[in-house]
C-alpha cells in the first residue's frame, strides 16, 4: 500500500525536536517558526508534558466515554479557570473540525434551524458541516455544498445585519483572528454589534479559536481583545501539544442532554493529560505573557524591511504580507537558512512558532530575514 498523496511534501523529515528546535534525518538544526500549523503551544518535548503522558500511558491510556473519567473534570476546570470561562461547559471530541461540527450542530439543536452564517476566506476545516461553512469551493465537494451557510465579508456589520435580521440563522462563526486566510482580524465594534444582533435575533456566536486560541495571540482567546463573551467557543491545534484533541467551550444557557453529542476517542486519557500538561505549562512559565511580548519583539525586529507591505497579527500570529518579487522568501528561509515559516497564498509568510520562543531565536530569525530581503 502507498500513501494517498495529498500533500506537497518538502524533502525534509524531523526525526527529534526540542522547544523552538526541529533537527532531521541528517542532523540538521531548524528553527521553527511555524510550530506544525499553530499546534506546538508550550515547545516540542517539554519535559513537563513528557514526564506526565509517559506516566499516565503506564497506568491507563484510554477507556470509552461509558465510564467515569476525572481527568476530563480536572481539564474542564483548569481551562475554565485559565480561559475565563469558568461557567461555561466543556464537550471533549479530536479536532479542530470535529469541534466546529459539534459547535453547529449544538447551535442548530438550540435554536431549531438549519441556516448559519459564516465570513468570507474563512477557514473551519474539512469534515462536511465545517468545510461547507469554509470560504474556499476548490475543498468542497458537491456533498458538501449546501444553502445552509451564507458567506458574508469580515467587518461589514450592515452585511450582517441585513442576514441576521431575517431570523433564518441557527448560528454565527467567526474565528478569533483568521489564519489561513492570512491573519485578518475581527474588529472590536464589528464583533460587539454582531453580539447585539445575536442576543436580539437569538443567534449563537461562535468562536472558532482553533488556531488564535490557547494564548497563542497574547491572550488566551483573540476575541478576548474585544471584551465579547462567545456563546460556544471551540478549541483544538495547541490545546495538545500535538496530541489529537479538541473542545468545545459551551454557555450555560445550553442544556445538554444524553446522546445529544458523542464521541468513541474524545477526552480519552492520553489526550486529557496531554491537555493538562500544556495548561500547568503555559500557567507556570507565564507563556500568554510570553505570546504577547515576543510578538511585539518579531514585529519590531522585522519593521522597516523593504520587502514587507504590511504586518498583521496579535501575539504571536503574525502575518508578514511581501510585495511582489518575494515569493520564493519562505523556501529560501526553509533551505538556505534553516527556518521553518507557516505561508497563507502566494505572498504571506505566517508565524505561529511555540509560545516559549525567545529573543534569541526572534533575532536569528530577523537576521536571516533582513539578509535575504537585501539579497533577493
Ligand atoms: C481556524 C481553524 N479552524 C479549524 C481548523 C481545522 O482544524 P483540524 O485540522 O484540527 O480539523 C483549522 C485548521 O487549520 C483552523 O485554522
Amino acid at each position: 500500500m502507498t500513501l494517498f498523496d495529498v500533500y506537497p511534501l518538502w524533502p525534509i523529515e524531523p526525526v527529534k525536536a526540542y522547544g523552538c528546535r526541529i533537527i532531521d534525518k541528517e542532523g540538521i538544526e531548524y528553527i521553527d517558526l511555524y510550530g506544525g500549523h499553530a499546534v506546538i503551544s508550550i515547545g516540542h518535548c517539554h519535559p513537563t508534558y513528557c514526564e506526565m503522558l509517559t506516566e499516565q500511558l503506564n497506568k491507563i491510556g484510554f477507556y470509552s466515554n461509558a465510564v467515569q473519567n476525572s481527568l476530563q473534570n480536572e481539564l474542564a476546570q483548569k481551562l475554565g479557570e485559565l480561559s475565563g470561562y469558568e461557567d461555561y461547559s466543556l464537550f471533549l471530541c479530536n479536532s479542530g473540525a470535529e469541534a466546529n461540527e459539534n459547535a453547529i450542530k449544538l447551535a442548530s439543536f438550540h435554536t431549531g434551524k438549519a441556516k448559519i452564517l459564516a465570513l468570507r476566506k474563512a477557514f473551519h476545516g474539512r469534515t462536511s458541516g465545517a468545510v461547507a461553512a469554509t470560504d474556499n469551493p476548490t475543498i468542497q465537494a458537491p456533498f458538501n455544498r449546501t444553502d445552509n451557510v451564507t458567506f458574508i465579508p469580515m467587518n461589514d456589520l450592515a452585511a450582517a445585519e441585513a442576514e441576521i435580521t431575517k431570523g433564518e440563522y441557527a448560528a454565527i462563526l467567526i474565528e478569533g483572528i483568521q489564519g489561513v486566510a492570512g491573519i485578518f482580524e475581527p474588529e472590536a465594534n464589528y464583533l460587539k454589534g454582531i453580539k447585539d444582533l445575536c442576543n436580539k435575533y437569538k443567534v449563537v456566536m461562535i468562536f472558532d479559536e482553533v488556531q488564535s486560541g490557547y494564548g497563542r495571540s497574547g491572550r488566551f482567546f483573540a476575541h478576548q481583545y474585544s471584551g465579547v463573551r462567545g456563546d460556544i467557543i471551540t478549541v483544538a491545534k495547541g490545546m495538545g501539544n500535538g496530541f489529537p484533541i479538541g473542545g468545545v467551550i459551551i454557555s450555560p444557557l445550553f442544556k445538554a442532554t444524553h446522546g445529544m453529542l458523542g464521541t468513541t476517542f474524545g477526552g480519552n486519557h492520553l489526550a486529557c493529560t496531554a491537555a493538562l500538561a500544556v495548561l500547568k505549562v503555559i500557567r507556570d512559565e507565564s507563556l500568554i505573557e510570553n505570546a504577547a511580548t515576543m510578538g511585539n519583539y518579531i514585529i519590531s525586529c522585522l519593521k522597516g524591511n523593504k520587502a514587507i507591505k504590511e504586518i498583521r497579527g496579535k501575539g504571536l500570529m503574525v502575518g508578514v504580507e511581501l510585495k511582489e518579487g518575494y515569493e520564493t522568501l519562505r523556501n529560501r528561509l526553509l533551505f538556505e537558512k534553516k527556518i521553518f515559516t507557516g505561508g497563507a497564498g502566494k505572498n504571506v509568510i505566517r508565524l505561529l512558532p511555540p509560545l516559549n520562543i525567545d529573543k534569541q531565536t526572534i533575532g536569528i530569525f530577523a537576521e536571516a530575514f533582513n539578509q535575504l530581503t537585501e539579497t533577493n
